[in-house]
């Protein structure tokens, strides 16, 4: 499709999320979602017209479809061409320390949500025939102090997995997978991170190759540093 489309962003008010809606709202028209409004995405507001924030706070993943669909209809915006749902939390350290309710966090945000909005959004990108991306994480395979935030972003993975056969040749569902990635992610989380921080693909290289993955029909794909430098940002014509 060529034009400007509707594309939501969640948890775009920093990071990987705050980079993709930096490059997707110089063309589209973006509504993004996150707890706060963040001072960076505040001033990106103020200089693009097409560019809007809704406060969904994804802890509560009862309650955010409802919000989210009165937003919709006041907004006029009955079809969306893509969605990435993108907002993501977690915490790092030996798993017998984190607490019930860092658990359920974690989970509620990073699954429960996810589900919760795919099917409230499946009427409006069923429209376009448009396509949902899940952020997902490459830590999904098993990765040492994050358990629960890898088993959320593997039920996320089997979760578009089915979806995918389920919306087959109605709405197209992918999932990608960064790797480490320069955002405040891992210091939200409880995890100090030292020289090898510099070795992490900036959210600018993800939120370019999630772009380019967007305009392609890959599933699932891989994006760490190592896939950049590989050339992964120059597949791809990005969202037209
Ligand atoms: N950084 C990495 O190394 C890495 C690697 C693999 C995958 N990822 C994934 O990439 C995605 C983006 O993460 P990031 O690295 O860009 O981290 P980030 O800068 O912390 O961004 C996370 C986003 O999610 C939002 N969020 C967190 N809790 C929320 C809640 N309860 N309700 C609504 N929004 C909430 C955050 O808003 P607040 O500012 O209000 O918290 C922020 O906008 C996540 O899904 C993450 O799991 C990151």
């Amino acid at each position: 499709m060529a034009g400007p489309r509707n594309i939501l962003i969640t948890g775009g008010t920093s990071g990987i999320g705050l980079a993709l809606v930096d490059r997707l709202s110089k063309r589209h028209r973006v509504l993004v979602t996150g707890r706060k409004i963040s001072p960076a995405l505040e001033a990106m507001i103020v200089q693009r017209p097409d560019l809007d924030f809704l406060a969904l706070d994804q802890s509560q993943p009862e309650k955010i479809t409802k919000t989210l669909t009165s937003y919709l209809e006041k907004k006029k915006w009955d079809q969306i061409h893509n969605a990435v749902l993108n907002a993501g939390t977690g915490f790092v350290g030996d798993p017998v320390h984190e607490t019930s309710d860092k658990i359920a966090q974690t989970i509620a945000v990073n699954l429960m949500a996810n589900i919760e909005l795919s099917h409230c959004l499946f009427p409006y990108l069923q429209k376009t025939k448009g396509k949902l991306t899940f952020v997902g994480s490459t830590a999904r395979k098993g990765a040492k102090n994050f358990s629960s935030y890898a088993a959320s972003k593997a039920g996320l993975h089997g979760f578009a997995r089915a979806l995918k056969e389920e919306w087959r040749n109605k709405v197209a569902v992918q999932i990608l997978h960064p790797g480490p990635t320069k955002t405040d992610m891992h210091e939200k989380a409880g995890l100090k991170l030292g020289m090898i921080r510099h070795l992490f693909a900036s959210p600018e290289a993800v939120a370019h190759m999630i772009e380019n993955s967007m305009g392609r029909n890959r599933f699932s794909t891989k994006m760490t540093s190592f896939q950049y430098w590989g050339g992964n940002h120059l597949l791809g014509r990005g969202l037209r």
